[in-house]
């Protein structure tokens, strides 16, 4: 059964009546640019062919029910809750988004999908963007695309609580079939390059290693990027983000920062010059230029950054050792979830298999793989009449 009758079968076997609107809303990749978003620079993700399916109607009353068919949660709040509840967590993705359009009015919900939680590939913003589209039909509200991304970002920053930037919301909301998003998150402004490449492919693997460090690292990661920022105005006062600096400016700056500071900022320059010859190297369709920056993304992030782990690291330099393999990075915030492959695709199962192989006799424990493509962003499948 796909997931889109699942959650229309699960809806109308809980709630007595059918939906009014499913939404697919997928998770995402991020091909290069990491830790930029919120330094103002460049990012290049895309929306993946998994996704959360969510079927919902509205209510006449302000109650919102909201059922998880795939681990068979429930949670059932009376109106607009004043803080996040806390049991089950994902409900307050939901809440989160619903209470920031001012709760519009009471929802029966009901969601599963094929997109693993807890791998890195923006299963929450995935949740988020459903919900608010959702919401947005069902209410007839007529947000622009680019507002609901702004909500989804403000629920997950002010209600959830977790500061994270606008990149996973806006990949899966904006997403477009075989194409990578030039996002630059200063601006707001994006351009979609094509990936049509028949003979590469993304392949993901899942260390397996619960991102628990995730939450508090990243907040110290943008604390410590503030700091440089701070440092570099001392010289240049009008500057506004860390991206924004020249490699120039850094090493004319680096006698004000501690070393520490100073590293963490190299990597954020770095990866801005870095994101810019990605997307060249895409438009040219030259994979092993392409391939090269992923890889150094990845020395970047494991020393300089440092939001690596053993796991991560293994999977990339094993990765890198296999002939289908053009490049390898660990993707996402770190400190554990997936690593993103550029593969040859005819050798990609050999590829996974080997890799499964490897990390199984060094770590003991499986990893789970997965290939693939990009696609369109969050879509009404079944919309009101
Ligand atoms: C997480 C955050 C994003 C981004 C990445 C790192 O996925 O949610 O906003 O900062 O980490 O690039």
């Amino acid at each position: 059964m796909s997931p889109q009758q699942r959650v229309w079968d699960h809806f109308q076997r809980t709630y007595g009546r059918p939906p009014t609107v499913v939404v697919r809303s997928p998770g995402r990749i991020n091909l290069i640019g990491e830790h930029t978003d919120y330094n103002g620079g460049p990012v290049l993700p895309a929306a993946i062919d998994r996704a959360i399916w969510m079927a919902a109607a509205a209510r006449t009353d302000s109650r919102c029910r909201m059922w998880a068919c795939d681990v068979e949660e429930t949670c059932i709040v009376e109106g607009k809750p004043a803080a996040p509840v806390v049991k089950p967590n994902w409900a307050n993705y939901i809440l989160g988004v619903l209470t920031t359009m001012g709760w519009p009015g009471g929802m029966d919900i009901v969601f599963g999908g094929d997109l693993p939680v807890g791998a890195g590939v923006s299963s929450s913003a995935a949740l988020e963007n459903a919900a608010a589209l959702a919401a947005d039909a069902l209410f007839d509200l007529g947000y622009a695309r680019l507002e609901l991304v702004r909500i989804t970002h403000a629920a997950e920053n002010h209600f959830v609580g977790v500061p994270c930037g606008i990149m996973d919301m806006f990949a899966g909301m904006m997403g477009r079939k075989d194409a990578f998003i030039q996002l630059n998150c200063r601006a707001l402004t994006w351009s979609y390059l094509p990936f049509e490449a028949p003979d590469h492919t993304w392949v993901l693997c899942h260390s397996g290693v619960e991102r628990r460090l995730a939450t508090s690292e990243y907040s110290a990661r943008r604390r410590e990027c503030a700091q440089g920022v701070a440092a570099l105005q001392t010289l240049v006062p009008e500057l506004g983000t860390l991206s924004e600096a020249t490699p120039d400016l850094l090493k004319a700056a680096q006698g004000r920062m501690p070393p520490l500071i100073f590293r963490r900022c190299r990597y954020v320059v770095g990866e801005t010059a870095r994101t810019a010859a990605a997307a060249e190297a895409l438009c040219n369709s030259d994979y092993k230029a392409l391939g090269a920056l992923l890889y150094q993304t990845h020395v970047g992030l494991r020393d300089d950054f440092e939001v690596s782990c053993p796991e991560l690291d293994f999977l990339v330099e094993q990765g890198m050792r296999h002939s289908a393999c053009l490049g390898a990075r660990l993707m996402g915030a770190g400190f554990g979830g997936c690593t993103l492959h550029l593969v040859r695709r005819a050798e990609a199962p050999a590829f996974i298999a080997h890799l499964s192989e490897a990390y199984l006799r060094a770590f003991g424990r499986p990893m789970a793989a997965w290939t693939v493509r990009p696609a369109d962003g969050a879509t009404i499948v079944v919309g009101p009449d």
